[in-house]
């Protein structure tokens, strides 16, 4: 059997349609601040997505760039302004930060109700105990995908490969509140292959090129990648073996064009529930 594709192109494209159609029947736009400190070039091509993408869905979106020796200080200092500013809806400070900014004190600066990377601990927390937050962006990708391709997470055995703070963890909260049986396996895990071998919805989130193989994808499994590792000869590669994979899974993401065009049209959705939320608190 050949798995079935799951085209994360063409859900981001629904999905930020579907936001662009509710922000033009809203009597304001949303506003959006994204924070780069410093010139590195990766960055400074998903600082330019996100703000194409914002202003092509009828955001209003900022970009504020700032050199790479901008101090700490400064940097909260002008995270206090867009916490204070009522047009800014949301706030994302582009990771990595330069090493004279400790990024878990950027983090806790930036005001929660405008966290559209859901980092802050109080967003943490609100998902850890299964309360309303603002979720980070590629898991809540991760959930959409889903969703669209029809698999239902309840009751599931869901395997999440990986631990990090951005994706991994968050990943596994969410898909315990939606009713998953949920088990993260990682780096010290025993049994790896083992682990993938039982799951239903296998995510992995791990940061190495094709260390899923196909013998550790249960026959029909749902398979997430959501590595995007660049190889020696320039080309992107996910975190699963795809070839293998896809004659053994029920349905797969592609890498690239799977949960990447995700993540930032979640961060669209997360500054759309910002806005609505912070109107509705009256703030
Ligand atoms: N750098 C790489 N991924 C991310 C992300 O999800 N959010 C932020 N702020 N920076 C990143």
């Amino acid at each position: 059997m050949t798995a079935r594709l799951i085209d994360g192109k063409a859900v981001a494209a629904a999905l930020r349609a579907e936001l662009a159609a509710r922000v033009a029947a809203l009597p304001y736009r949303p506003g959006l601040a994204v924070v780069l400190v410093g010139e590195d070039p990766a960055s400074a091509v998903y600082v330019r997505n996100k703000d194409r993408a914002a202003a092509a869905a009828g955001f209003v979106a900022h970009t504020i760039r700032l050199p790479a020796a901008t101090s700490e200080a400064a940097l909260l200092a002008e995270i206090a302004r867009l916490n204070a500013d009522p047009q800014i809806d949301g706030i994302l400070v582009q990771l990595p930060l330069p090493p004279q900014i400790a990024p878990a004190h950027v983090i806790a600066a930036i005001d929660p109700a405008k966290d559209v990377d859901g980092f802050h601990p109080l967003n943490v927390g609100a998902l850890a105990s299964g309360r309303p937050g603002l979720v980070p962006c590629t898991p809540l990708g991760v959930m959409r995908l889903l969703a669209a391709a029809g698999v239902a997470p309840r009751g599931a055995r869901a395997v999440v490969l990986g631990r990090s703070a951005i994706v991994g963890r968050p990943m596994a909260a969410l898909l315990l509140a939606a009713d998953a049986t949920v088990t993260v396996a990682h780096s010290r895990s025993r049994d790896l292959a083992g682990e993938c071998r039982r799951a239903e919805i296998l995510v992995a989130a791990v940061g190495r090129a094709g260390l899923v193989r196909g013998d550790w994808i249960a026959p029909g499994a749902t398979v997430i990648d959501v590595g995007i590792n660049r190889g020696a000869d320039g080309r992107l590669a996910g975190d699963v073996a795809f070839a293998e994979a896809r004659e053994v899974a029920g349905a797969i993401t592609p890498v690239p064009g799977g949960v990447g065009p995700m993540t930032i049209a979640c961060l669209l959705e997360n500054t759309l529930t910002a806005a609505a939320g912070r109107r509705q608190a009256g703030r």
